[in-house]
């Protein structure tokens, strides 16, 4: 559920009508509603509610400080993948204890940052990665908890740019070499402690199969650990939970946490959680202005003032996201065509072959549904085109959470000779 309805053919968020934003802030916007926000992550507390796990929300789906703050303020830790991300959850003053530190890469600057921090879990991906926290940790004189980041080897199910746990992607640890590194390497690395195993299979994932069987994998391993005498006192599963964009008939919160609690009740176990799209995916929408109309003899151009840079999803993925007027007096004819932006290259569409009303015109706002995670987080300046302004509305307000950038904010890294 979204708090983004039609009323009289006016699209609201909440009690705002969002042609209201677009008329005061201008396009493109994105528009986030703090209603359904905190909606989707107290559905998920709710389902879970038994256990109490730690749910950590994933910021690389939507990073802005006031989306992650309202997050935090409700209990919510963070998953950081950056040092970028480290600082940004530092702004919001979440919880040093409730941050988690997952990425391939992570670099000795990253690292120190957060061991300094006292980040709860850096979730390792590699062996030379375990070695560089040892080593960090040691000279900084600390003791730095960590989880190893298992790649079990499983089919997500979902689209092949999203699918982290085949053996063939660069994610986690085979459970062989995991197995080694946790119970011969423990007492090796005076300066870490393993004690969590961390598993996250994909993104935009519907049924709760894959996560079930990743999740029983990881169980396995954490046995065979405690019996050979590990000390494992967390399981992180990662997110991973799909969305509705179109027909899709994902797992809801509860049937994902009923699937999920009987596998790791009475194992004494802490649960942890890394949503991301779950809980802000269907809580942002992106406007943008139709600046024209082009019919050719072989399809209509919708042509917006968004574009790939705004949204990738559908250059990348081929992902789908709803596209509706966000006001409509005379829609019931209806015309296909591809909705694109100004960007110089023809994979610059936000839908392709759309039955959209055959009335619209230049001028006119559109909304890009579904658009709240991996919009801006993934938009760029390609084109030398601004970032678009961000609003989150609570009730009958709304407030800029980030300005649109200015011209010289494009360039303002730059020299000249
Ligand atoms: N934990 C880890 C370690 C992750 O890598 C991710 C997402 C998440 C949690 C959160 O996953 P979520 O609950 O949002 O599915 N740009 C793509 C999605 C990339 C996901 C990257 N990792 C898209 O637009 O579909």
């Amino acid at each position: 559920m979204h708090d983004f309805k039609l009323k009289n053919n006016k699209l609201f968020c909440e009690n705002v009508p969002v042609e209201k934003i677009a008329g005061e802030v201008g396009t493109p916007a994105y528009v986030y509603s703090e209603r359904t926000l905190l909606d989707h992550f107290n559905k998920l507390k709710k389902a879970f509610a038994k256990i109490q796990p730690l749910i950590c929300y994933s910021m690389k789906a939507n990073s802005n400080l006031s989306i992650c703050r309202v997050l935090a303020k409700a209990g919510a830790g963070i998953d950081i993948v950056s040092g970028g991300e480290l600082y940004r959850a530092r702004k919001i003053g979440v919880n040093s204890k409730k941050i988690v530190y997952a990425s391939v890469g992570k670099t000795l600057e990253e690292i120190e940052a957060a061991v300094r921090f006292g980040i709860l879990f850096f979730n390792v991906e590699s062996i030379p990665e375990m070695q560089a926290i040892n080593t960090v940790a040691r000279r900084l004189k600390k003791k730095q908890l960590i989880a190893i980041r298992i790649n079990p080897n499983v089919e997500a199910r979902t689209h092949k740019y999203i699918t982290t746990a085949k053996s063939e992607n660069k994610f986690g640890i085979d459970i062989q070499t995991a197995k080694k590194m946790i119970l011969s390497y423990s007492g090796e690395f005076e300066n870490i402690e393993i004690c969590a195993i961390h598993v996250h299979i994909g993104s935009q994932i519907e049924q709760v199969g894959p996560f079930i069987e990743a999740l029983k994998k990881s169980v396995r391993l954490i046995e065979e650990l405690r019996s050979k005498g590990a000390r494992i006192t967390h399981l992180n599963i990662g997110g991973g939970l799909g969305i509705i964009y179109n027909k899709e008939r994902p797992q809801t919160a509860d049937e994902y946490a009923r699937a999920v609690m009987p596998l790791i009740e009475k194992k004494n176990l802490k649960l942890i959680l890394e949503p991301g799209r779950f809980i802000v995916g269907n809580a942002g929408i992106l406007l943008a202005k139709i600046t024209y109309i082009k019919d050719t003899p072989v399809k209509r151009f919708i042509i917006i003032d968004a574009a790939m840079n705004d949204l990738l999803r559908p250059t990348l993925y081929g992902a789908y996201h709803e596209i509706i007027p966000v006001s409509c007096a005379k829609c019931e004819k209806k015309k296909k065509a591809d909705v694109v932006g100004p960007v110089c290259e023809s994979g610059d569409f936000l839908a392709k072959g759309r039955s959209l009303p055959l009335l619209l015109k230049s001028g006119d706002i559109l909304a890009i549904m579904s658009a709240g995670a991996y919009g801006f987080s993934m938009s760029s300046n390609y084109n030398s085109r601004r970032r678009a302004a961000e609003i989150l509305v609570n009730g009958d307000k709304y407030r800029i959470i980030r300005k649109r950038e200015s011209y010289s904010d494009l360039v303002k890294n730059e020299m000249t000779a």
